[in-house]
């Protein structure tokens, strides 16, 4: 069945993988990938793909309403993975409003954009939503995140996500959209930028520097490998219940000091370091991230049993792959850290 789908985000991270697995995947689909190319937007993510003749690449912003509208009309989407988002939770803190512009009201654009677009024709379409499992607010020492777990978001970041969350199932309501959105654990794995914590800290012990652990380092997170997170968007979108919400994860927990001594343990074999200059030697507990959830963890028992997805890489394969990749890829980091980034990053963090 041909399509046409717009994606949006796809210069990113996690959009990467999606718009490369769907362009190679499924030759009848046209992949739009919508993305404005902020300062964690690179094309160089998707070079391997950029000339196929399924893929079209859009440089517009979903805060743009004008620009979103033309678009609309121009191309026949007949659905949208939506994942362009501000979505680093410090950035959040220190600039919550670029967050509410474009994780809120973008989601809105595209929306109503989609609702005029589609009129009450919603036969073979859909919009479907990224989010994140950070809506669920914080877990103490234990439980799980379902999909009936009450939102309660402590960050700017989660809470726009959280507000987008409930625009896409109103317009559900409301207009009958159709709609699906899942809701994941933190990602990792190539062309992640270095300002989340796994690619920081690779890239800080390549380069000698302090890695800085907020508060004791006795959070938790649920980590999944972002190829798997794109397998899982792909047998949701084609197989998943309209108006349904699915949690993604890979039963991973880690504390995140746990995390860092076996990043330097496999850093120390990669680049050949002793015992006595081990990477953990860098290791520098620094304050704390304000509203810091204590523990992630994700439920992902109803995507497993409803949808047979599983994740296909155990962490340690994933964080070899990663940790291979960037050790392959210095260019990468150091193009995607030279630009406008870097100023703000310096002048925030100190790092
Ligand atoms: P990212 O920051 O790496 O990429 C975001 C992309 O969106 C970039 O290419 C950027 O240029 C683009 N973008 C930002 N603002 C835009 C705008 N106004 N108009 C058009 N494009 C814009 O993010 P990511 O980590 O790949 O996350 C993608 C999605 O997945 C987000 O919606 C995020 O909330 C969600 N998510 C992320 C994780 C994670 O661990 N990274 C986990 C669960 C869900
Ligand atoms: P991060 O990668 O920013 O993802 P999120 O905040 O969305 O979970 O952070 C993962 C965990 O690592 C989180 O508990 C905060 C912690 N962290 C540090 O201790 N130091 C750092 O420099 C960063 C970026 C994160």
């Amino acid at each position: 069945m041909k399509k046409n789908i717009l994606i949006t985000g796809g210069a990113g991270f996690i959009g990467s993988h999606v718009v490369r697995r769907f362009v190679n995947t499924y030759p009848d689909y046209h992949i739009f990938n919508l993305d404005s190319l902020t300062y964690a937007g690179n094309l160089e993510n998707l070079r391997d793909i950029e000339t196929k003749e399924n893929y079209t690449f859009l440089k517009g912003d979903i805060t743009n309403e004008n620009y979103i509208n033309k678009i609309f009309e121009e191309y026949d989407f007949d659905s949208v993975i939506h994942l362009a988002a501000e979505s680093h939770v410090d950035r959040s803190i220190s600039d919550p409003l670029a967050f509410a512009k474009t994780n809120i009201l973008g989601t809105m654009i595209l929306l109503n954009a989609v609702r005029v677009k589609w009129k009450d024709d919603f036969q073979n379409k859909l919009f479907y939503h990224i989010s994140t499992d950070e809506v669920y607010g914080t877990l103490g020492e234990d439980g799980l995140f379902t999909e009936n777990t009450p939102y309660d978001p402590n960050s700017p970041y989660s809470a726009s996500k959280a507000s987008s969350d409930h625009f896409v199932r109103a317009y559900g309501e409301t207009y009958n959209l159709p709609y699906i959105i899942s809701n994941c654990s933190n990602n990792y794995g190539p062309f992640q930028f270095p300002e989340k914590l796994i690619p920081l800290f690779i890239n800080n012990i390549i380069n000698d520097k302090p890695l800085p652990v907020y508060g004791d380092g006795n959070y938790t997170r649920d980590w999944l490998f972002v190829k798997d997170h794109a397998l899982a968007i792909d047998n949701v979108f084609h197989n998943g219940k309209e108006k349904e919400t699915y949690n993604i994860g890979g039963f991973n927990e880690w504390k995140n000091i746990d995390l860092v001594i076996l990043l330097c343990k496999i850093m120390d074999e990669k680049l050949n370091r002793s015992k006595e200059n081990s990477s953990e030697k860098l290791i520098t507990y620094v304050k704390d991230r304000p509203g810091h959830d204590l523990r992630y963890a994700i439920d992902a028992s109803k995507i497993e049993k409803e949808l047979g997805w599983q994740p296909t890489v155990t962490f340690e394969e994933g964080l070899e792959k990663t940790i291979n990749w960037y050790l392959n890829n210095i260019e990468w980091l150091q193009s995607v850290i030279s630009g406008e980034y870097l100023e703000y990053y310096k002048k925030q963090y100190n790092k």
